[in-house]
């Protein structure tokens, strides 16, 4: 036993001294003082010693528990301290290094019209609804009075999905909407995204409109003007005069275009207006008594008018960019130019 004693402490010394890690260490300490440990072993032997060798053999156990014990400690607060060096070296940050730029984001161009857009408006008084993009025939067409197979149609080069289903072609299906859902007097504004089989430099697939829509009692084209100067003044400065050209839309009796005294020359004419002084912008008018009462309006008693600006239109006149496509093409470069 005496002999077992010495061999273990010997053994155990020299496994601890070969341990490089706390975790190796660790391990070393459960294999030795652990419950299933060598040590415990001897303990458990000692009831087959003889009785007069067990205070003998009992000191030498606790003094083998007591060196082994010692050692470990020992190295344990050595291999902390490397450890932690180690963690400190690795970690160390040198302040002196010039830091990464961050860089920041940007509202896109396109955003930035409508966020001004709908702000003008809410201070008006407005309320911002939206419709789906994909939307039923019902609310893109045939509530807006234009029947199935009406030649009027051809004017929106339309996707279909099916029979009843298309990619709406106008938010105007968003009147319908908010004529179903509110009690006049009502002013809503609705944003978003449009699409059409059109391609080229004024004219994209996916494109943005901004719909505009008022209804209450003894509301006239006179309303409409005022509205829309005030909200075109705002994006392209004080002073911008509108004027109306007749127009159709089936929606709306009468129609007008809408032009803005150009934002480059004041009016004057110049290269950008081709010399007219004036932009073309937008479609507006007095919503149709039909659509009115299509949608459950007492046409007699209401009136109102809508206006629908292509919002990438918009931003191409205040941004002075001559291509529709450079808005969706992700060039940063450009983009940043127009921050
Ligand atoms: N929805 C029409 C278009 O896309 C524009 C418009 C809106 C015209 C509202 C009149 C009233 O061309």
């Amino acid at each position: 036993m005496e002999e077992k004693i010495e061999r273990f402490l010997k053994e155990a010394m020299f496994e601890i001294d070969n341990c490089k890690s706390l975790k190796e260490l660790s391990d070393v300490r459960i294999k030795l003082l652990g419950k299933q440990g060598e040590l415990t072993s001897f303990l458990k032997a000692m009831k087959d010693v003889p009785k007069e060798n067990r205070p003998k053999v009992g000191q030498l156990i606790n003094n083998a528990r007591d060196v082994v014990i010692s050692k470990i400690e020992e190295l344990q607060s050595s291999l902390e301290e490397t450890e932690l060096n180690e963690k400190l070296k690795n970690e160390k940050i040198d302040i002196t290094e010039p830091s990464q730029t961050v860089e920041k984001g940007e509202i896109h161009p396109l955003y930035k019209v409508f966020d001004k857009l709908i702000d003008c408006c809410v201070e008006m008084g407005f309320k911002v609804l939206t419709g789906p993009e994909v939307e039923y025939d019902y609310y893109n067409f045939e509530a807006l009075n234009v029947p199935k197979d009406h030649p009027a149609r051809d004017m929106q080069d339309t996707f279909f999905i099916n029979d009843n289903i298309l990619l709406r072609s106008q938010t105007s299906s968003v009147q319908v909407r908010a004529m179903e859902k509110l009690k006049p007097p009502f002013k809503v504004v609705s944003p978003g995204r449009t699409y059409r089989a059109d391609s080229d430099a004024t004219h994209s697939p996916v494109f943005h409109q901004f719909e505009g829509l008022v209804v209450d009692e003894n509301i006239s084209l006179i309303d409409l003007k005022s509205m829309l100067t005030k909200l075109l003044s705002m994006l392209f400065g004080e002073g911008t005069k509108i004027r109306f050209r007749p127009s159709y839309f089936p929606f709306t009796e009468p129609s007008v275009e809408v032009d803005a005294t150009c934002p480059s020359c004041g009016g004057k004419g110049c290269k950008l207006c081709k010399g007219t002084g004036f932009m073309e912008l937008l479609g507006a008018g007095m919503v149709n008594p039909k659509v009115l009462e299509m949608s459950g309006i007492d046409s007699k008693k209401y009136t109102g008018f809508a206006f629908g600006p292509g919002v990438d239109r918009l931003a191409m006149v205040v941004n002075k960019i001559p291509d529709l496509r450079m808005m969706f093409e992700n060039d940063m470069k450009f983009l940043e130019q127009l921050k």
